[in-house]
């Protein structure tokens, strides 16, 4: 397997993934509307390659985390694999790819709202540990930060773009 950024050539397949994987088209929209905003970073879209042809994908864009002052952190979502190719890792690979990536370009967080049984194995643990509060009613374990070496104490309330609007 092999995790490389996207490019340009791999939208119509990247597209065809997440729409498997989901089996709506929300999430699809979503990378769509997400690369034509300022909030895309194409360094941290990402796709999984089996011999070749593209199995999984992962996506860390800008949201905002508002308190006396503004500051972006990283939302990761969708994160999506072929039906046929879950359960073999691929999944954490992405995230853990993207994870080390952020990093290293200085990131300082990154969010995600999802099952806490597969994020806390990567060190996602609920936002309210840290302050932070999830811009939607939602239990607790499943709003999650996974804090980044140049994480530094931000907190306050997260406002997600439009382009999460239709998710
Ligand atoms: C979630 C998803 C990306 C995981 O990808 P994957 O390649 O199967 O993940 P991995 O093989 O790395 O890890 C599988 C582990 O995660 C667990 N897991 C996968 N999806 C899970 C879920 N929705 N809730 C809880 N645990 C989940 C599996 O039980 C397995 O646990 P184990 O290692 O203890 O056996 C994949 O199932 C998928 O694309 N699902 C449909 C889209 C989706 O729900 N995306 C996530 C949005 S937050």
């Amino acid at each position: 397997m092999l995790i490389r950024a996207e490019q340009l050539a791999d939208y119509q397949e990247i597209s065809d993934v997440i729409l498997q994987a989901f089996g709506q088209d929300n999430e699809a929209r979503l990378v769509q509307e997400i690369r034509k905003s300022t909030r895309y970073i194409p360094n941290l879209s990402l796709v999984a390659e089996v011999d070749g042809v593209i199995v999984g994908h992962i996506l860390f864009s800008y949201i905002d985390l508002v308190d006396d002052v503004t500051c972006k952190v990283l939302g990761l979502a969708p994160l999506a694999v072929k039906s046929q190719f879950q359960k073999q890792g691929i999944g954490s690979a992405l995230v853990r790819a993207g994870l080390i990536r952020a990093d290293t370009m200085g990131e300082s967080s990154a969010i995600a709202l999802g099952n806490p049984q597969f994020y806390n194995r990567f060190g996602f643990k609920p936002s309210v540990c840290y302050q932070i509060e999830s811009p939607f009613p939602v239990p607790e374990d499943f709003f999650m930060v996974k804090t980044l070496n140049n994480y530094r104490d931000q907190k306050g309330k997260v406002v997600y773009p439009p382009a999460f609007l239709g998710v």
